[in-house]
């Protein structure tokens, strides 16, 4: 499956492209079903909200479980990417955001980009973020809001914030609610002012392309349900880090290998032999 011109056009204009339920649904039962033993594994891939004990996301669920690996290659998601790339792909990070009901913490405005260059010398932000819904996103439950075209804005300064000197490793405020690279108030104002946010919801199921420079935030979770958000973050394998990787492989991947497209069909009978039930 492949992307429009339209599509494309969008993708470029916006940074950001929206398909509501393209996630077929026996996959996302798949995905959904697999929750429960990702979640209990206890491993620093596992990070928790301030009250240390809701889970805020999980890093590299594809690390311990196959059904999570193989989505990274499912041909109506690895095609538009590399289409929109122009290149072949490997998986520089994956992870779910959680954002529990009632629990769930807000992320502050950044861009993703700063991140993975700053830390990983990354040297072009030729990557992408797809984002899947793992439940219902609605207005009450933190949906990821993005400032449409802001991508295009170039030299965006980005404020850092001290927490880098407190105690543990640099890396973990890159998951936490103080994140180290944001973006600030005056700046926000004028982002705003010119292009506006939006915020895609939509049933689970949908997936929510957007570019690694575009600004985006997420609100606390004020509803009683969940907002699992998994995002699997591509990057083109001619753009590898330039630099001697200290983060660790959860945060920042090691396999550069270019990934080969898992077709629909071939991993639905992946999946018939490994659970045995109807696809
Ligand atoms: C969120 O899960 O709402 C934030 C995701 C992100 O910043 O990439
Ligand atoms: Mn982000």
């Amino acid at each position: 499956m492949l992307l429009t011109a339209e599509q494309v056009e969008s993708y470029n204009q916006q940074g950001y492209l929206f398909m509501e339920s393209a996630i077929p649904k026996n996959i996302l039962n798949k995905l959904n079903a697999e929750i429960p033993a990702v979640f209990a594994e206890d491993s620093p891939r596992r990070v928790f909200e301030k009250d240390n004990r809701t889970i805020r996301s999980i890093y590299a669920p594809h690390f311990t479980n196959k059904t999570f690996d193989q989505l990274k290659s499912y041909s109506r998601l690895l095609n538009p990417v590399m289409q929109l790339l122009n290149n072949e792909v490997y998986l520089h990070q994956y992870k779910i955001n959680v954002k529990a009901g009632l629990a769930g913490e807000m992320w502050n405005w950044h861009q993703d980009y700063v991140y993975w260059e700053k830390e990983d010398g990354i040297a072009t932000p030729e990557l992408i973020n797809v984002s899947i819904y793992l439940d219902e996103v609605t207005e009450f439950n933190g949906p990821l809001a993005i400032i449409p075209g802001s991508h295009r804005l170039e030299n965006m300064d980005t404020v850092i914030s001290g927490s880098e000197a407190e105690s543990g490793e640099a890396w973990q405020n890159h998951l936490s609610v103080d994140l180290k690279y944001t973006l600030d108030k005056p700046l926000l104002r004028k982002l705003v002012n010119a292009y506006d946010i939006v915020a895609p919801k939509g049933p689970a199921g949908s997936v929510l392309i957007f570019n690694p420079l575009v600004a985006h935030a997420s609100a606390p979770n004020i509803s009683p349900f969940d907002r699992k958000l998994l995002i699997m973050t591509y990057n083109a394998v001619n753009n590898l880090p330039q630099i001697e990787l200290t983060r660790p492989d959860f945060l920042a991947g090691r396999d550069f290998n270019a990934l080969e497209v898992l077709e629909h069909e071939e991993w639905k009978e992946e999946l018939l032999e490994q659970h045995g039930s109807v696809f």
